[in-house]
């Protein structure tokens, strides 16, 4: 994910955005870069940028620093467009006067984009963000040169995810919007920062404001002036930083786990948002796959990713016709796999180096198959030998259980099957419209459910000290259990199995009784009332039932000893909410229990040997 800082004030700028980027490291990147002006100056801004780490950025300014107190910089982790010199932020306008930094995606600049051309403006990045600085130096004509009114007129045409910060050789201060991603403003004495994070500011400031949606901030040198998008001035209060450095990496969360579960909302923007084209009835995807050469899908990966992978199998089956399989990577390779050139084998992975995944892969390579990989962390073993990937851009994840990635992979899943499903003809527009319009909604539904943490941490205190647990789903959210029981046993060490519902009466069913947790997802589905028959035979045997389950469901309650309330989605979308409530439930009984939470034992990150 990028980082962001801004410094205006009596120092060196460049020094001071060099600094706080190396300590936004933790976040990962592919590029980083700066740009600076003196005090009243109105010449070009001095601008640096490259592709690779910080000290890339670092040896291309050895030399010399440039010069000048006002200054931006970033580090971009690539959504749109590849991670090389001229994607790298900031982006500057044509003339060379204007420079913006920016995190997020913008989700109309596809169509901003070919408007502005029309115009006449020449883009050179493939970066979303670039569509800013265009509209930002219209704007700035049109404002007569008022920086502030230039930007608010350019967010104004723009929907999206954004934290930017612009700077204007004109102007001795910097302006700054925030819409869902992070956005800090550092108060210090005759100077002030901006910064995506806290811990950039932390040896320079704690005294902190931070923006929150639809503010524009002015930073001078001596004061914040903070707006909304109409130019009506906005009130915030001032903070004080307690954190130390390491739990401001954290985001003042007390585990990296719960911090990557709160980012979960905006992993889903990264991962679906400003794909869509035709109006929203189709999706880019950048694959160089034919889809007309493909008969069947093999899905492969290991864990968690598998698990994604089970969802996307049943996505992919039910919306575009395709005959799909999930093997886990451990097992495929050794598995003489039926697969020939007219096979697709998906891998899954967040590491992209998990050494089970990547040998399946390069099996089914050898086969003949063509391969995609779903990924997180890029240029990977995986991402270097697959025909085609496909980025969840969920960021770096620092905890060992895996969450946020597992919803990126399962949207990626659910980007890949609508592209399927519209490319071989198995959905209308009508469709198409209903589909969409759900997957807009996912962020802010993600955003609702994380409000039932406290809801949660309860009945995590009433069940921790259970030995055992069954997690059941039925359907799509067969593989929604999975992750769940997988999250438990992960970091709280206590014993789950999940089964497909209807199986529990073949065999599992005899475990039930009044010591038994039975965690059940029961959103809307078609199954819902043979599920609500499958609720009662547990409940019939006193077994403790935890039951997800729609928010509108009135009934649901009759059934369970508690319910955690999720909104209401398509049925294929819905494991994207439901399985978050299951990775809260693992979290709050882990801490109850008090695990190590982000290194549980005997586990490791990224899982290189077979
Ligand atoms: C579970 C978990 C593991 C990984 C698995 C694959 O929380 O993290 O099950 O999902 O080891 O790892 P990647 O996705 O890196 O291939």
């Amino acid at each position: 994910m990028c980082g962001i800082v801004g410094y205006v004030g009596g120092r060196e700028a460049a020094g001071v955005i060099l600094d706080g980027l190396g300590r936004l490291e933790y976040r990962g990147y592919d590029s980083a870069g700066l740009a600076v002006k003196g005090f009243g100056s109105d010449g070009k801004l001095r601008a640096v940028k490259r592709a690779g780490k910080l000290s890339v950025l670092r040896d291309a300014v050895a030399a010399g620093l440039p010069a000048g107190c006002v200054g931006l910089g970033h580090t971009r982790w690539a959504t749109h467009g590849r991670p090389n010199d001229v994607n790298a932020h900031p982006h500057l306008s044509e003339d060379g006067r204007l420079a913006v930094i920016h995190n997020g995606i913008i989700e109309n600049y596809v169509e901003l984009r070919e408007e502005l051309a029309g115009r006449g403006h020449v883009f050179v990045s493939e970066t979303d963000t670039e569509v800013l600085v265009h509209l930002m130096e219209e704007a700035y004509e049109a404002t007569s040169h008022d920086l502030a009114t230039a930007v608010r007129a350019c967010l104004a045409r723009v929907s999206g995810a954004y934290a930017l910060v612009v700077a204007h050789a004109e102007h001795d201060a910097l302006v700054a919007a925030r819409n869902t991603s992070p956005l800090v403003i550092g108060l210090g004495s005759q100077e002030n920062y901006l910064a995506s994070d806290v811990p950039a500011l932390l040896p320079y400031t704690r005294d902190v404001i931070y923006l929150l949606d639809g503010d524009v901030a002015e930073l001078g040198r001596d004061g914040v002036v903070i707006t909304n998008l109409q130019g009506v001035p906005q009130a915030r209060e001032t903070n004080r930083v307690e954190w130390d450095a390491e739990a401001a990496e954290k985001g003042g969360y007390e585990h990296y786990m719960l911090k990557e579960i709160y980012e979960q909302p905006t992993v889903l923007q990264n991962t679906l948002f400003g794909r869509f084209t035709h109006g929203g009835l189709d999706v880019e995807l950048g694959l160089d796959l034919d889809p007309t050469t493909i008969d069947r899908v093999v899905i492969t990966a290991a864990g968690t990713a598998s698990y994604a992978g089970e969802v996307g199998r049943t996505l992919l089956r039910r919306l575009a016709r395709l005959d799909t399989v999930v093997e886990v990577a451990s097992e495929f390779r050794y598995s003489e796999p039926v697969v020939d050139e007219r096979t697709l084998c998906i891998v899954v992975s967040q590491s992209g180096e998990t050494i089970d995944t990547l040998e399946a892969m390069r099996e089914a390579k050898r086969r003949g198959a063509r391969t995609l990989a779903i990924l997180n962390a890029k240029g990977s073993s995986i991402s270097r030998e697959a025909d085609d990937v496909l980025y969840i851009h969920a960021g770096p994840e620092i905890g060992v259980a895996s969450t946020k990635a597992y919803l990126g992979m399962v949207a990626a899943f659910a980007l890949l099957s609508f592209w399927f499903a519209r490319e071989r003809g198995y959905m209308d527009d009508d469709a198409a419209r209903e589909y969409v319009r759900a997957l807009r909604e996912l962020p802010g539904q993600v955003e609702r459910v994380l409000q039932v943490r406290e809801h949660v941490a309860q009945i995590a205190e009433q069940i921790k000290g259970a030995r055992s647990s069954l997690f059941l789903g039925r359907g799509i959210n067969a593989a929604t259990a999975l992750e769940g029981a997988l999250k438990l046993k992960e970091i709280s060490y206590v014993h789950a199995e999940a089964y497909p519902m209807g199986e529990m009466k073949h065999g599992p069913i005899a475990l039930v009784d009044r010591d038994l947790p039975v965690v059940a997802v029961a959103t809307n589905s078609p199954l819902y009332d043979k599920t609500v028959s499958n609720l009662q035979e547990v409940r019939a045997r006193d077994g403790r039932l935890v039951v997800v389950a729609d928010e509108d469901d009135t009934k649901i309650g009759q059934h369970a000893e508690f319910v955690i309330p999720v909104p209401r989605t398509l049925e294929l979308l819905s494991p994207v909410v439901n399985v978050v409530p299951l990775q809260l439930l693992a979290y709050e009984v882990a801490r109850a229990l008090g695990r190590d939470i982000d290194q549980p034992r005997n586990l490791a990150k990224s899982v290189t040997v077979e």
